[in-house]
């Protein structure tokens, strides 16, 4: 079995996706930021009989990331598969445009994804074999309300993929782009939700429902999954109206800019 370098693994589909790989028997190199948390999941893979190497690092730091590579191979071996998982951000408002909060978006979502694959592809075209695959979203199919900076990053980590694959084809190297909705991680909690002050996000899906199809399109080296398919069509339609009625249609169903400091967290 082969060895794969997921980013992201420390909390939410990552950390899904990572128990679920190593339950096939894959060697799992595991990077986030939060050592703590990589570390409790190698002691649960290895309590299930898998493989497991904890790599805290941030993914924005290139540097860092071939030293986590070089970590990984050492212990475990060639890495014969990247997901580049990590990823996430924070809502983008029109008052108080903050290109630095955008630029920290695209360090993550794009950069991020970028370094992952510096890191691995060398070995893997030397090699002849190897997989890639990256966690997109469905916000990078168009620019969402409140999302410059996270549909942007998306859309563009999707064409990275794309030109990837084309340009890898016949090397060996397989590519694969996630692209999920709204994932849910966590029960809604009493007084949120559906009959709370927080908007349902629309079609939203269970986490384990996610990963298991994101698992499958791995296994199965699909060019590309997109799920769930009514967000997916309900976002084609809306770049098909006419006369400006997208944004009629989406204006202000974005997250609202919060009064206190602290924004919440946006994810799509
Ligand atoms: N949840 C959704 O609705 C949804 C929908 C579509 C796509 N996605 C995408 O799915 C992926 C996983 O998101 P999630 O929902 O599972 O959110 P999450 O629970 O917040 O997971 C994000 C992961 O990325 C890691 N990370 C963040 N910044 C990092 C950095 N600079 N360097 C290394 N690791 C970093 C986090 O770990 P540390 O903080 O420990 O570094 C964490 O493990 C993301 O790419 C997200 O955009 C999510």
């Amino acid at each position: 079995m082969g060895v794969t370098l997921l980013t992201g693994a420390s909390t939410g589909i990552g950390r899904s996706l990572a128990r679920r790989l190593a339950a096939r028997g894959e060697a799992m190199a595991l990077v986030a930021r939060r050592g703590e948390l990589l570390d409790s999941l190698v002691i649960e893979i290895e309590q299930a009989g898998g493989q497991a190497l904890a790599l805290p690092c941030d993914v924005t730091d290139r540097d860092a990331l071939a030293r986590a590579l070089a970590s990984a191979e050492a212990e475990l071996g060639p890495v014969t598969r990247l997901v580049a998982n990590a990823g996430g951000g924070e809502p983008t408002f029109v008052d108080g445009f903050d290109s630095a909060a955008f630029e920290a978006v695209i360090q993550l979502n794009l950069i991020g994804v970028a370094n992952s694959v510096a890191a691995v592809l060398p070995g893997m075209l030397a090699r002849g074999d190897g997989h890639l695959v990256a966690t997109g979203s469905l916000a990078g199919r168009r620019g969402l309300p409140s999302a410059a900076a996270y549909s942007a990053a998306k859309g563009g980590l999707a064409n990275l993929m794309d030109s990837l694959r084309i340009d890898l084809r016949g090397r060996g190297v397989a590519v694969t782009l996630l692209m999920p909705g709204f994932v849910r991680k966590h029960e809604p909690k009493p007084g949120r939700g559906k009959t709370g002050r927080r908007r349902s996000k629309p079609f939203r899906v269970d986490l384990e429902y996610a990963t298991a199809r994101m698992e499958k399109a791995i296994l199965a080296r699909r060019r590309q999954l997109v799920f769930p398919l009514s967000l997916a069509v309900a976002i084609g339609l809306t770049r098909l109206l006419p006369f400006g009625l997208d944004a009629r249609l989406l204006a202000g169903r974005g997250r609202r800019r919060p009064a206190a400091a602290q924004p919440p967290r946006t994810r799509l």
